[in-house]
């Protein structure tokens, strides 16, 4: 019995051991196939150390750009400190790209991809209310009135944020597969007095031609849990336009309609069918689409039926095919409604930013390593968002991603200010989080396009 059992255990055993070996012979082939394409753990590892000992410098190079905001295009300062900082850090510096832009180019020991990361630097036309000890009192003149400006859409930690990733890949420059690229740009907010500002323009300046990065990141703070990273496999911001139409008509007493072409009935007409635009063209399974009328003008007083009528809005869309067939229709459905009536119309769409459109491969491979900085229930798919952010330029050339980081505290109570508010505020522990993922992806990106 002895012997039997003895003989089956051993059998047992010599079966396990196969299985053993068998599956570390598997395991070690999808190492060595992963080992030339993902990052070293240690690597990773280090990168998680330096990205705790910059946090401290991080949040006061934060507090820094919070207390001194600088509008559109006139990021002077803040560009100033970013540029002397890549300069430290022995980068190929460029400066006054599409005005105020930086770059900064950190080469490893050998040629390789090239892996764009990019933070926008530029704040807000609104006066501070978080009442932080760190609060701006800046004021700038816009339009001719004197208004606060504030960092209410955490630029502030995206430059921060950057400047400390740049810190911590310097450190490991001797272990990059390739290149990286810092892009510090100005005027993500607008800047409405030139043709062309921000991405579009530091594009057109050729930040993207010498080097030729393979992909692109960016990131936004969000108003979501500090920890969670949100992301998208295809569009995550809208494309924007703005539109004003101009309805003429014929003006007269109020009492007397009928001696009027009233451009007021028209622009109501033409109000109600541009709700058709999205409901009825769009092809909603694709995309979603946005038509929305901000304001409407015309008149002086209640007997008098004017000349002329102007309605204002805004148009977004998740892809260029949507956004163009509700160019084409509104342009239709304006003229023809307003002929209908005898009116005239006059339309004007600016188009202003495309979508943001996350390239699916690059987000499904840089996944496993978002998750490996902030673990994996806290990675989320998010919805697309039907704000825009001009990284969209960046992503139209290259593949590009796109993802949100959390800033509000687990703990937090009550109200959550959105971005854009004067109370906005961010939960600087997410600082190390936002160092440390962005170095993961730029240090991953760069073993995954390795050949
Ligand atoms: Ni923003």
């Amino acid at each position: 019995m002895f012997g039997f059992k003895a003989c089956a255990v051993l059998k047992t055993i010599m079966k396990g051991l196969v299985f053993l070996f068998t599956i570390n012979i598997l395991v070690m082939s999808i190492q060595t196939t992963g080992s030339a394409q993902q990052s070293p753990a240690e690597l990773l590892n280090k990168i998680d150390r330096l990205s705790k000992e910059i946090e401290a410098q991080v949040i006061e190079w934060r507090r820094d750009f919070h207390q001194h905001p600088e509008l559109s295009n006139q990021e002077y300062r803040t560009a100033g400190i970013v540029a002397d900082h890549l300069r430290g850090l022995g980068m190929i510096v460029q400066t006054g790209i599409a005005k105020t832009g930086v770059t900064g180019i950190l080469k490893g020991p050998e040629d390789g991809p090239v892996i764009a990361l990019r933070a926008d630097m530029d704040a807000l036309p609104i006066t501070e209310e978080t009442g932080l000890p760190f609060a701006s009192t800046v004021t700038a003149t816009v339009n001719g009135e004197t208004v606060g400006v504030m960092h209410a859409c955490g630029h502030d930690v995206h430059t921060s944020s950057l400047m400390g990733v740049a810190t911590v890949l310097s450190s490991v420059r001797d272990q990059l597969p390739g290149t990286v690229l810092f892009i510090f740009q100005p005027a993500e907010e607008g800047a409405f007095e030139y043709d062309i500002w921000g991405a579009r323009q530091m594009v057109a300046e050729g930040v993207l031609e010498d080097p030729r990065p393979d992909a692109i990141f960016g990131m936004h703070v969000w108003p979501i849990t500090t920890g969670t990273i949100g992301y998208t496999t295809g569009a995550i911001m809208a494309s924007v336009d703005n539109f004003s139409i101009k309805v003429f008509g014929k003006g007269g007493h109020a009492a007397a309609p009928w001696q009027t072409t009233d451009p007021v009935i028209v622009a109501a007409q033409i109000v109600t069918g541009l709700q058709t635009l999205v409901s009825r063209n769009a092809e909603l399974t694709k995309g979603a689409a946005v038509v929305s009328v901000g304001s409407i003008c015309g008149g002086t007083r209640h007997n008098i039926i004017p000349d002329e009528v102007e309605l204002l809005g805004t148009i977004r869309t998740h892809n260029e095919e949507t956004r163009q067939l509700i160019h084409e229709r509104l342009n239709e459905l304006v003229t023809n409604t307003a002929d209908a009536y005898g009116a005239s119309a006059e339309v004007t769409i600016d188009r202003l930013y495309p979508a943001v459109i996350n390239n699916a491969n690059l987000v499904n491979d840089m996944l496993p390593v978002i998750m490996h900085s902030t673990g994996r229930e806290n990675v989320k798919e998010m919805d697309p968002l039907m704000i825009a952010e001009d990284f969209a330029y960046y992503a139209n050339e290259i593949p590009g991603m796109f993802y949100t980081l959390g800033i509000i505290p687990p703990d937090h109570t009550g109200p959550v200010e959105p971005i854009h508010s004067p109370r906005f505020d961010v939960d600087e522990s997410a600082i190390k989080i936002s160092v440390r993922t962005m170095s993961y992806l730029a240090v991953e990106a760069l073993f995954r396009f390795s050949k």
